[in-house]
């Protein structure tokens, strides 16, 4: 892996957080064996992935058809991190899985269509906001001198993760390969109920309705924020200083954002991703 900085480690297009992985490992997400009940979250970084975590397994807790484990961290580890890693060949299906990686970098088993991975996108500029202050609270990321030089980071794809437009680009355009489901942090703002819904549905699971809110009340953002088995507050003090669980809201970007920033992100929206028909929700 490529040095970028003190935090930063570039391989295969990716940049990696030091210490959270290795080439090697990396490398052997590619025989990695998927099976078809296998159900992955991915996103781009502070996109909605706890919040996804806490909605699928809060709908197979309440199917009945889930084992224990001591938090949603562990019952659907991320991919990619080496923290901590079992042998995921050993965990009994259902298997839950998460991950932030770009297509190339995960297991080829997944484009045989058959296991099931929930893509969530959010608004690039709540996105960004999201992603300043997680960098501001965590000690194992750069804290940015201000955000003004996050922004630029961030849109020359120069954080951890790939660069936000490549992301989106890159699932939405493989999306015939894979079983996949799109889906939007906005509209799980705007309408929880509909998306756990449509969750559920795409997971092959018939909840009640009764089932279905109880759904939409462990996963709001009030009632995560005192779950602990959701809102990552088991995370060493050491390395998260403030609340995963921040906002939770839509267009919070309009307190940070100057009316210059705003229009460079939507120049560079126009420009990187103005072919694809995508629809954003800015508040
Ligand atoms: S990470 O680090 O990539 O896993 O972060 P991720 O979970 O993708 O994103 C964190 C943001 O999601 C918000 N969040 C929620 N918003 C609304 N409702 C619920 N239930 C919820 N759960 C998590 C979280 O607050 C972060 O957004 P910001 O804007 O920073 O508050």
């Amino acid at each position: 892996m490529e040095k970028i900085n003190n935090n930063l480690c570039r391989y295969k297009n990716y940049n990696f957080v030091n210490g959270f992985t290795t080439a090697e490992h990396i490398d052997s997400l590619q025989s990695f064996d998927i099976r078809d009940s296998d159900v992955l979250v991915v996103t781009y970084p502070k996109s909605g992935t706890i919040w996804t975590q806490q909605i699928i397994i809060s709908i197979c807790e309440l199917d009945g058809g889930l084992n224990e484990y001591p938090n949603n961290l562990e019952q659907m580890p991320w991919l990619e991190y080496t923290k901590g890693r079992e042998d995921f060949s050993l965990r009994p299906s259902p298997r839950f899985f998460t991950s932030h990686l770009t297509p190339a970098l995960m297991p080829p088993g997944l484009k045989d269509k058959k296991a099931k991975i929930i893509y969530v996108m959010r608004n690039p500029k709540d996105n960004i906001v999201s992603y300043f202050h997680f960098n501001c609270n965590s000690t194992f990321m750069e804290t940015p001198k201000s955000f003004d030089g996050f922004l630029e980071e961030y849109l020359s794809g120069k954080v951890g993760g790939s660069s936000w437009f490549d992301h989106i680009r890159v699932w939405h355009s493989k999306r015939d390969q894979y079983n996949i489901l799109f889906l939007s942090y906005e509209d799980m703002v705007l309408d929880l109920k509909e998306v756990v819904t449509k969750i559920c549905n795409f997971l092959g699971k018939s909840l009640s309705d009764a089932a279905i809110e109880q759904v939409v009340e462990k996963s709001t953002f009030n009632n995560m924020k005192k779950d602990s088995k959701a809102n990552y507050e088991f995370l060493p003090k050491e390395a998260v200083k403030k609340d995963f669980m921040r906002k939770g809201k839509i267009g919070d970007w309009k307190n940070t954002f100057t009316a210059a920033q705003s229009q460079r992100v939507d120049q560079l929206l126009h420009e990187r991703l103005g072919d694809m028909s995508l629809k954003f929700i800015w508040e």
